[in-house]
């Protein structure tokens, strides 16, 4: 533990009336620091509701813009501005007007991992612990549909509800790395262990899961769950807080090549620079907060 930065950190946090806020994704020591840490929707949730006057958001930049959007007045501060989501910089603003454009008659949902300029042209947001519930009320009358930019938890979502949906071609290069293989290998050798995977996951690992969540979807199934042993297949930062939180419990990371170096270019050094230098903040002009606010908060409003 590197104490002294943790007590410089803790002692500037006060003074700037600061909210550390993390994702589960985030280096063991980062997460260790966390006011709150969380999945986006919580992350989301939490940032429209402090009170603190600065957020230090330690995820990437699109979950740090999304907590700019519900909380405008406050500075939000991202400790390295170049942790980008690969995801949500396949579809840009002009893609996705295209698409519209070719769809006239289609309504688009955003996971929320999209970027706030393409939010601003999208009619809800969804995250990966709502996506089935937020598309399920909001296609009740809705005919066509555009998901973005996720493929897979696209799919998924459309295979659950038995719909069909315009689909873009974006994933993510991290959940992609997991195999069919990496299950099959890990239950051969934990044969007692339930597998939890993320949406983000390729549909023959989706296939073999005993359950598909978001981060904090796995956290919860991990601590009301009987079993004693867990096959993880998302991101492996997860681990740290899963096996944090339960001790008597072992989790197997399903494959150690998920790991989204984006994530991981948060440091405490860097929290540290970042409050003291008040760097950098997240900086997004009136017109794109008010039209990108809608679908993030029509999705709010559909899962409270
Ligand atoms: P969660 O909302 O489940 O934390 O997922 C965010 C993410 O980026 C997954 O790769
Ligand atoms: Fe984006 Fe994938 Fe990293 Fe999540 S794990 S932030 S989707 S690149």
């Amino acid at each position: 533990m590197n104490k002294p930065i943790i007590e410089k950190i803790k002692k500037l946090k006060k003074e700037r009336n600061a909210v550390i806020l993390v994702h589960n994704y985030q280096l063991p020591e980062v997460q260790d620091i966390a006011d709150y840490i969380g999945d986006s929707l919580g992350l989301s949730i939490q940032a429209s509701k402090t009170e603190a006057d600065v957020i230090i958001f330690c995820g990437v930049y699109f979950m740090a813009e999304t907590a700019k959007i519900l909380s405008p007045d406050k500075i939000v501060l991202i400790p390295d501005k170049t942790a980008g989501c690969p995801m949500a910089d396949m579809i840009t603003k002009e893609k996705l007007v295209e698409l519209k454009k070719t769809n006239p008659d289609a309504k688009v949902v955003a996971y929320v991992n999209t970027t706030a300029e393409v939010k601003t042209e999208c009619d809800i947001c969804c995250t990966s612990s709502n996506a089935e519930l937020v598309v399920k009320n909001f296609t009740k009358d809705i005919e066509k549909l555009i998901f973005i930019p996720d493929k897979y938890l696209g799919s998924y979502i459309a295979n659950k509800l038995g719909k069909e949906f315009i689909l873009y071609d974006g994933y993510c290069p991290s959940h992609v790395k997991i195999m069919e293989e990496d299950i099959k290998r890990e239950k051969e050798k934990h044969p007692e262990a339930k597998i939890l995977v993320h949406p983000e996951c390729i549909s023959e690992v989706i296939k073999l899961a005993d359950a598909v969540l978001s981060t904090d979807g796995m956290v919860k199934y991990a601590k009301n769950s009987n079993a004693k042993e867990f096959i993880i297949g998302t991101e492996i930062g997860i681990i740290h807080r899963l096996q944090k939180e339960n001790p008597d419990k072992k989790f197997y990371p399903a494959s150690n090549l998920a790991i989204c170096p984006n994530m991981k270019k948060i440091t405490l050094e860097k929290v540290y620079w970042s409050l003291e230098e008040m760097k950098y903040e997240v900086i997004l002009n009136k017109e794109t907060i008010e039209k990108a606010r809608n679908p993030i908060e029509k999705m709010i409003s559909l899962v409270k």
